[in-house]
Protein backbone atom coordinates (compact mmCIF):
# COMPACT_ATOMS: atom_id res chain seq x y z
CA UNK A 1 0.00 0.00 0.00
CA UNK A 2 1.54 3.37 -0.73
CA UNK A 3 1.93 5.70 2.24
CA UNK A 4 -0.78 8.60 3.21
CA UNK A 5 1.85 10.88 1.87
CA UNK A 6 1.95 9.99 -1.37
CA UNK A 7 -1.73 9.98 -1.86
CA UNK A 8 -1.58 13.80 -0.16
CA UNK A 9 1.41 14.14 -2.90
CA UNK A 10 -1.49 12.97 -5.66
CA UNK A 11 -3.90 14.91 -4.53
CA UNK A 12 -2.41 17.99 -4.40
CA UNK A 13 -3.57 18.74 -7.73
CA UNK A 14 -6.83 18.94 -7.32
CA UNK A 15 -9.01 22.14 -7.74
CA UNK A 16 -11.03 23.43 -5.32
CA UNK A 17 -14.53 25.25 -6.12
CA UNK A 18 -14.32 28.14 -8.91
CA UNK A 19 -17.49 30.04 -7.81
CA UNK A 20 -18.09 28.72 -4.32
CA UNK A 21 -21.51 28.71 -2.98
CA UNK A 22 -21.92 29.62 0.97
CA UNK A 23 -25.71 27.79 0.70
CA UNK A 24 -24.13 24.70 -0.06
CA UNK A 25 -20.93 25.14 2.30
CA UNK A 26 -18.97 24.57 -1.01
CA UNK A 27 -15.50 24.22 1.08
CA UNK A 28 -13.06 22.02 -0.63
CA UNK A 29 -11.33 18.91 1.71
CA UNK A 30 -7.66 19.80 2.17
CA UNK A 31 -5.69 16.76 0.34
CA UNK A 32 -3.87 15.95 3.72
CA UNK A 33 -7.33 15.52 5.75
CA UNK A 34 -8.64 13.38 2.46
CA UNK A 35 -5.27 11.47 2.31
CA UNK A 36 -5.78 10.98 6.11
CA UNK A 37 -9.28 9.46 6.22
CA UNK A 38 -9.03 7.71 2.88
CA UNK A 39 -5.81 5.72 3.96
CA UNK A 40 -7.68 5.00 7.13
CA UNK A 41 -10.30 3.39 5.10
CA UNK A 42 -7.99 1.69 3.15
CA UNK A 43 -5.61 0.03 6.14
CA UNK A 44 -9.52 -0.91 7.37
CA UNK A 45 -9.91 -3.20 3.98
CA UNK A 46 -12.87 -0.23 2.79
CA UNK A 47 -11.87 0.78 -0.14
CA UNK A 48 -10.26 -2.27 -2.66
CA UNK A 49 -12.68 -3.91 -4.81
CA UNK A 50 -15.54 -2.25 -3.46
CA UNK A 51 -17.86 0.17 -4.79
CA UNK A 52 -17.11 4.17 -2.79
CA UNK A 53 -19.66 6.27 -3.01
CA UNK A 54 -19.09 10.27 -1.95
CA UNK A 55 -21.65 12.17 -0.93
CA UNK A 56 -21.86 15.85 -1.68
CA UNK A 57 -18.72 15.18 -4.12
CA UNK A 58 -17.86 18.69 -5.01
CA UNK A 59 -14.71 18.73 -6.97
CA UNK A 60 -13.58 15.59 -5.87
CA UNK A 61 -11.31 15.29 -3.73
CA UNK A 62 -12.79 12.22 -1.45
CA UNK A 63 -13.64 10.47 -4.74
CA UNK A 64 -10.50 10.88 -6.18
CA UNK A 65 -8.39 9.84 -3.26
CA UNK A 66 -10.33 6.60 -2.85
CA UNK A 67 -10.19 6.28 -6.99
CA UNK A 68 -6.45 5.62 -5.90
CA UNK A 69 -6.77 2.61 -3.65
CA UNK A 70 -7.70 0.11 -6.12
CA UNK A 71 -11.69 0.16 -5.34
CA UNK A 72 -14.18 -1.44 -8.11
CA UNK A 73 -15.76 1.83 -8.85
CA UNK A 74 -16.79 5.00 -7.23
CA UNK A 75 -19.39 7.57 -7.37
CA UNK A 76 -19.20 11.19 -6.38
CA UNK A 77 -23.10 12.34 -6.04
CA UNK A 78 -23.10 16.16 -6.34
CA UNK A 79 -26.07 18.67 -6.36
CA UNK A 80 -23.96 21.18 -8.02
CA UNK A 81 -23.34 20.36 -11.55
CA UNK A 82 -20.28 23.06 -11.77
CA UNK A 83 -18.64 21.65 -9.23
CA UNK A 84 -18.63 18.16 -11.11
CA UNK A 85 -17.14 19.55 -14.45
CA UNK A 86 -14.07 20.75 -12.20
CA UNK A 87 -14.32 16.88 -10.99
CA UNK A 88 -13.80 15.76 -14.19
CA UNK A 89 -11.18 17.56 -14.55
CA UNK A 90 -9.38 16.65 -11.42
CA UNK A 91 -10.14 13.41 -12.69
CA UNK A 92 -7.94 13.93 -15.76
CA UNK A 93 -5.21 15.32 -13.94
CA UNK A 94 -4.86 12.89 -11.13
CA UNK A 95 -4.91 10.41 -13.82
CA UNK A 96 -6.67 7.47 -12.41
CA UNK A 97 -8.09 4.47 -14.47
CA UNK A 98 -10.79 3.53 -11.69
CA UNK A 99 -14.54 4.32 -13.15
CA UNK A 100 -15.87 7.03 -11.80
CA UNK A 101 -19.85 7.92 -12.22
CA UNK A 102 -19.79 11.58 -11.32
CA UNK A 103 -23.37 11.68 -10.73
CA UNK A 104 -25.81 15.67 -9.90
CA UNK A 105 -28.28 14.63 -7.43
CA UNK A 106 -29.71 15.16 -3.78
CA UNK A 107 -27.96 13.21 -1.29
CA UNK A 108 -31.39 12.97 0.55
CA UNK A 109 -32.79 11.51 -2.23
CA UNK A 110 -29.94 9.58 -3.54
CA UNK A 111 -31.09 7.75 -7.15
CA UNK A 112 -28.40 5.27 -5.90
CA UNK A 113 -29.52 1.32 -4.72
CA UNK A 114 -26.23 -0.45 -4.71
CA UNK A 115 -26.22 -4.22 -3.99
CA UNK A 116 -21.92 -4.73 -3.59
CA UNK A 117 -20.34 -4.15 -0.66
CA UNK A 118 -20.28 -0.37 -0.51
CA UNK A 119 -18.38 2.32 1.24
CA UNK A 120 -19.78 6.20 1.61
CA UNK A 121 -17.18 8.64 2.40
CA UNK A 122 -18.22 12.34 2.80
CA UNK A 123 -17.46 16.06 4.19
CA UNK A 124 -20.96 16.79 4.04
CA UNK A 125 -22.62 20.35 5.18
CA UNK A 126 -22.00 20.95 8.29
CA UNK A 127 -25.42 23.00 9.08
CA UNK A 128 -23.03 25.72 10.67
CA UNK A 129 -24.58 28.81 9.47
CA UNK A 130 -28.22 29.77 11.17
CA UNK A 131 -31.17 28.07 9.97
CA UNK A 132 -29.07 25.19 8.53
CA UNK A 133 -28.08 23.42 11.82
CA UNK A 134 -28.09 19.29 11.46
CA UNK A 135 -27.14 19.60 7.75
CA UNK A 136 -25.33 16.65 8.47
CA UNK A 137 -27.89 14.66 9.43
CA UNK A 138 -29.38 13.79 5.62
CA UNK A 139 -26.25 12.84 4.91
CA UNK A 140 -25.99 10.05 7.00
CA UNK A 141 -29.18 8.68 6.76
CA UNK A 142 -28.18 8.19 3.10
CA UNK A 143 -25.07 6.75 4.00
CA UNK A 144 -27.18 4.10 6.56
CA UNK A 145 -29.05 3.11 3.80
CA UNK A 146 -26.51 3.03 1.15
CA UNK A 147 -23.75 1.40 2.67
CA UNK A 148 -22.10 -0.82 5.21
CA UNK A 149 -19.84 1.39 5.87
CA UNK A 150 -19.39 5.24 6.31
CA UNK A 151 -16.36 7.56 7.05
CA UNK A 152 -17.73 11.26 7.65
CA UNK A 153 -15.96 14.64 8.22
CA UNK A 154 -18.31 16.24 10.93
CA UNK A 155 -17.90 20.11 13.19
CA UNK A 156 -15.88 18.95 16.19
CA UNK A 157 -18.54 18.59 18.81
CA UNK A 158 -20.56 16.11 17.15
CA UNK A 159 -19.67 12.72 18.83
CA UNK A 160 -22.66 12.64 20.97
CA UNK A 161 -24.99 13.35 18.00
CA UNK A 162 -22.81 10.82 15.64
CA UNK A 163 -23.53 8.21 17.92
CA UNK A 164 -26.92 8.52 18.66
CA UNK A 165 -27.95 9.05 15.29
CA UNK A 166 -25.85 5.71 14.29
CA UNK A 167 -27.49 3.70 17.07
CA UNK A 168 -31.01 5.06 16.09
CA UNK A 169 -30.22 3.65 12.65
CA UNK A 170 -28.82 0.64 13.10
CA UNK A 171 -24.95 1.44 13.02
CA UNK A 172 -22.06 1.65 15.18
CA UNK A 173 -19.67 4.28 15.32
CA UNK A 174 -16.12 2.07 15.55
CA UNK A 175 -13.54 5.05 14.98
CA UNK A 176 -13.08 8.32 15.85
CA UNK A 177 -10.63 10.46 15.46
CA UNK A 178 -10.10 14.37 14.94
CA UNK A 179 -8.22 16.21 12.74
CA UNK A 180 -8.06 20.11 12.01
CA UNK A 181 -7.00 22.71 8.61
CA UNK A 182 -7.15 25.88 7.85
CA UNK A 183 -9.57 27.11 5.85
CA UNK A 184 -8.57 30.16 3.27
CA UNK A 185 -11.48 33.07 3.55
CA UNK A 186 -13.78 32.15 0.63
CA UNK A 187 -16.92 33.97 1.45
CA UNK A 188 -18.02 37.68 2.34
CA UNK A 189 -18.93 36.87 5.63
CA UNK A 190 -15.52 35.16 6.70
CA UNK A 191 -14.13 37.40 8.92
CA UNK A 192 -10.21 36.32 9.11
CA UNK A 193 -8.28 35.53 5.74
CA UNK A 194 -7.50 31.89 7.26
CA UNK A 195 -9.82 30.03 10.15
CA UNK A 196 -9.01 26.75 12.03
CA UNK A 197 -11.49 24.23 11.53
CA UNK A 198 -11.39 21.73 14.05
CA UNK A 199 -13.61 18.17 12.55
CA UNK A 200 -14.26 15.20 13.82
CA UNK A 201 -14.24 11.66 11.77
CA UNK A 202 -16.23 8.68 11.96
CA UNK A 203 -16.26 5.53 11.43
CA UNK A 204 -19.81 3.92 10.87
CA UNK A 205 -20.28 -0.04 10.85
CA UNK A 206 -24.35 0.14 9.37
CA UNK A 207 -26.01 -3.18 9.73
C1 LIG B 1 -18.03 20.66 2.56
S1 LIG B 1 -18.30 20.46 0.83
C2 LIG B 1 -17.27 19.06 0.51
C3 LIG B 1 -16.95 18.89 -0.95
C4 LIG B 1 -16.03 17.72 -1.31
N1 LIG B 1 -16.63 16.46 -0.90
C5 LIG B 1 -14.68 17.82 -0.68
O1 LIG B 1 -14.40 16.95 0.15
O2 LIG B 1 -13.91 18.72 -1.02
C6 LIG B 1 -19.97 19.82 0.78
C7 LIG B 1 -20.47 19.50 -0.60
O3 LIG B 1 -21.82 18.99 -0.51
C8 LIG B 1 -22.57 19.50 -1.60
N2 LIG B 1 -23.99 19.45 -1.22
C9 LIG B 1 -24.66 20.25 -0.35
N3 LIG B 1 -25.93 19.84 -0.22
C10 LIG B 1 -26.07 18.74 -1.02
C11 LIG B 1 -27.13 17.83 -1.29
N4 LIG B 1 -28.34 17.97 -0.71
N5 LIG B 1 -26.92 16.81 -2.15
C12 LIG B 1 -25.70 16.64 -2.75
N6 LIG B 1 -24.65 17.46 -2.53
C13 LIG B 1 -24.82 18.49 -1.68
C14 LIG B 1 -22.04 20.90 -1.78
O4 LIG B 1 -22.33 21.44 -3.06
C15 LIG B 1 -20.55 20.67 -1.55
O5 LIG B 1 -19.90 20.35 -2.74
Amino acid sequence: MATKRALEGQLAVVAGFENPRAALEQYPTPPELAAHVVHVADLQGDVEGRTVVDLGAGTGMLALGAALRGPARVVGLELDPAALATARENQRRVGTTTPIHWVVGDAARAPLCPTEPTTVVMNPPFGAQKGREGADRAFLAAAASLADVSYSVHNAGSRDFVEAFAADNGGEVTHAFRAAFALDRQFDFHEADRKEIETEVFRIEWN
